[in-house]
């Protein structure tokens, strides 16, 4: 069997702080560890070391490199999250475009590769992560790799038109096109980065499944992420009765609990999110809510983020200045982030999950949120339509999270919501997690990489 060689920006060493590296991390850590191989990227250090580090945990072995101080705030801080980032989510407005950080974006890059040609043999298969690492592909062909190699965008992707506005968007495109398959979470986002591919490069369609550039044929695929919810359900029925949980419960003396879990992010629709709750509470005044928000920081270098998080602070305390009540306050925010197996406790005493995101790839919390219920007494998701998960928890209370008091309405609907219905619509949305895992996410892609399936491309194959 090949070795499969990840490549990704956060690396989950086994020393470090595997939460950081977010959904990504979770998804893939499983199938590392039963497949064995090698995980490649940044340590998560700023420093002028130049030279890998390298370690092992079972059958998986780590390569890392840590950025430079310049790196960091012009790869990771300055393109990477403060262009890439805003740019995929529809965000244009946010782009802080700086053309050293463009620089800096392609030369961490070049330098990833550098390091990694060395490590590669021959039976490997390459499989690149998300929007920090779109030049890596034409990189290491540059560098003469013909090994298979994927890419697999843990984001959004948007139309043409938005894709415009990034500078320096047109080479990047050439360079991820040097992939033998691209992966994307959801269909749309197949879709509009073919329709880019096509607009900004000399790509041409060859058919549904396949774009033809350089003369080789480039295979595009969806592959939705996924939780292994039968194990998160578990956790969260034991971790209901774990201490958090009981606190918690206990400090909400019956009082029905809405819950969100998120990064501190500008695409998370958190201000919108605290407004449509301050309308529930003005259309429902018995006191009986209690909105917990855990909001984790993160990017904190990057002006958007930071100003969100004072801006979060503020409207967090008008709301409770405006509708608390000496024994009683509406809104607990927490900016810090908790552990992921309290958070399946938590939600399961959740009446209401609120993921509202303004865009997200697939937002693997909505996921959670459903494996966390009761199936006896299950609360209800209020998500968001522009989340990708949306494409698959269709009986979840689907939301625009621009349209606020649409929002109030789908919490208030959440919190009246008879049994009978809250059932049935957990139901459907168990159906559509209930069979899948991480790992089985990750074979599918690794199959569709596989030298088998890659010979049988339509045509003269791959170059
Ligand atoms: C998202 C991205 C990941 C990233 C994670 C955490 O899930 O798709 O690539 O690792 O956020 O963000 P950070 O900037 O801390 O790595």
């Amino acid at each position: 069997m090949s070795r499969i060689v990840v490549v990704s920006n956060r690396v989950p060493l086994p020393a470090g702080n595997a939460g950081q590296a977010g959904g990504l991390a979770v998804a893939l850590l499983g199938l590392m560890r039963r497949r064995g191989g090698l995980w490649f990227g940044w340590s998560g250090a700023v420093s002028d070391v130049t030279e890998p580090s390298f370690t092992r945990r079972g059958a998986v072995g780590y390569a890392t490199l840590d950025l430079t101080e310049a790196e960091h705030r012009g790869f990771y801080t300055g393109y990477a999250n403060g262009v890439l980032w805003p740019m995929l989510h529809g965000l244009s407005h946010l782009m802080q475009f700086r053309r050293q950080d463009l620089e800096s974006y392609r030369e961490v890059n070049q330098r990833f590769a550098d390091r990694l040609v060395p490590l590669l043999k021959r039976e490997d298969l390459i499989w690149v992560h998300d929007y920090h690492l779109l030049p890596l592909p034409g990189a290491l062909r540059g560098r003469g790799v013909g090994l298979p190699t994927g890419f697999f965008l843990h984001v959004p992707f948007p139309a043409p038109e938005a894709v415009a506005v990034a500078p320096g968007i047109r080479g990047l495109l050439k360079d991820v096109l040097a992939a033998d398959l691209l992966g994307f979470q959801t269909e749309a986002d197949r879709e509009n980065f073919a329709a880019a591919a096509i607009t900004f490069t000399p790509a041409q369609r060859f058919d549904q499944h396949h774009l033809q550039f350089g003369g080789r044929q480039v295979r595009l695929g969806v592959f939705a992420a996924e939780i292994s919810a039968r194990d998160f359900a578990a956790t969260a029925a034991v971790q209901c009765h774990a201490e958090p949980a009981r606190l918690l419960a206990r400090s909400l003396s019956g009082q029905a609990l809405l819950l969100g879990v998120d990064r501190l992010d500008p695409t998370k629709g958190l201000p919108e999110r605290l407004e449509a709750f301050g309308r529930v509470l003005a259309r429902r005044p018995g006191r009986d809510v209690t909105f917990l928000q855990i909001a984790a920081p993160s990017r904190e270098e990057v002006a958007a983020y930071r100003d969100l998080r004072q801006d979060l602070d503020s409207a967090g305390g008008a709301l409770n200045s405006d509708h608390g009540e000496p024994d009683w306050t509406p809104l607990r925010l927490i900016a810090r982030p908790q552990a992921r197996d309290t958070v399946a406790g938590f939600m399961r005493l959740a009446r209401v999950g609120l993921v509202t995101p303004l865009r997200d790839g697939m937002n693997l919390v909505a996921k959670e949120y459903i494996a966390a219920q009761d199936p006896a007494d299950p609360g209800v998701l209020v998500l968001s339509r522009f989340a990708g998960a949306a494409a698959q928890l269709q009986d979840a209370l689907l939301v625009n999270p621009h349209d606020v008091e649409a929002m109030a309405e789908a919490v208030l609907q959440a919190l009246d919501m008879p049994l009978g219905e809250r059932q049935a619509r957990w139901r459907a949305c168990w159906a559509a997690i209930a069979g899948a895992s991480p790992e089985g996410w990750g074979e599918a892609f690794l199959r569709a990489l596989s030298p088998e399936a890659l010979a049988a491309l339509p045509v003269a194959g791959r170059a």
